[in-house]
């Protein structure tokens, strides 16, 4: 299983933190942000990792993580010149992922929890990981039939069908790459991860696998200080 960290964007929506840096390396609490991804990797037992990043600041995270043999794994870099959606990782990555299976992270996404169980069992078809939010319609959002079985997953709708939130941390089979390929950019012009998700969810290869543990997308101003106000009580209470 090979992992990817796509760390790329502009993160206008965090001007002016993110006039001169990027949004994954800002900090949380006492860690620079990738620094959560990265260890949610590892942890699942993911230790190739590539790490895509956008041109501006490229240079600070080689200079942050270099090859990563201080956190026990071995890390490549892309660079992605434009932010052309997330499934545009798979295509960047097709080099990197060769014929394996693929998990990625995104960047800004913070878990607290060892997700090595579900990703040592997964074979084949797709993964997605779901939690409850008061917040769907800022995210990929699964609706469920009466038996909870997966039926669709609709990026940012207007009126969710439920309050299941996709999460940022997806596995694949090698097939993703191909999939990848072959999308059309939806209407904000991106090539969606919520496309490639339906493909598999179509042919009945799809997991979704309820959570409730820690999960932020540290995107925003306010989820930024939330989940950095977490990570100080963990800390502490750890001492
Ligand atoms: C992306 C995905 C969305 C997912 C979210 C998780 O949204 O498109 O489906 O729920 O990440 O953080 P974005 O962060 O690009 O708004």
């Amino acid at each position: 299983m090979k992992g990817i960290i796509l760390a790329g964007g502009r993160a206008t929506r965090l001007r002016p933190l993110t006039t001169i840096t990027s949004k994954q390396l800002l900090p949380v609490y006492d860690k620079p942000m990738i620094y959560y991804p990265i260890e949610t990797l590892i942890k699942a037992g993911i230790t190739d990792i590539l790490i895509i990043i956008a041109p501006d600041y490229s240079g600070h995270f080689l200079n942050l993580l270099g090859d990563g043999k201080e956190f026990g794994a071995r890390f490549s870099y892309a660079v992605q010149k434009e932010p052309k959606g997330l499934a545009d990782a798979f295509i960047i990555g097709e080099d990197f992922i060769g014929d394996d299976n693929v998990t990625m992270i995104l960047g800004d996404n913070i878990f607290d929890q060892d997700f090595s169980k579900e990703i040592k069992e997964f074979k084949s078809g797709a993964m997605v990981f779901a939690k409850q939010v008061e917040d769907p319609e800022r995210f990929g959002v699964v609706e469920f039939d009466q038996n909870m079985k997966a039926i669709s997953i609709e990026e940012k709708p207007d009126n969710p069908k439920s309050n299941y939130a996709v999460v940022g941390l997806y596995t694949y089979d090698n097939r993703i790459v191909e999939y990848a390929k072959n999308l059309k950019p939806s209407p904000r012009g991106e090539i969606e991860i919520t496309d490639l998700n339906n493909i598999y969810l179509q042919n009945g290869e799809m997991k979704v696998k309820i959570f409730d543990t820690l999960w932020e997308d540290a995107g925003t101003f306010d989820s930024l200080l939330r989940v950095s106000n977490i990570m100080a009580e963990k800390s502490k209470s750890k001492q």
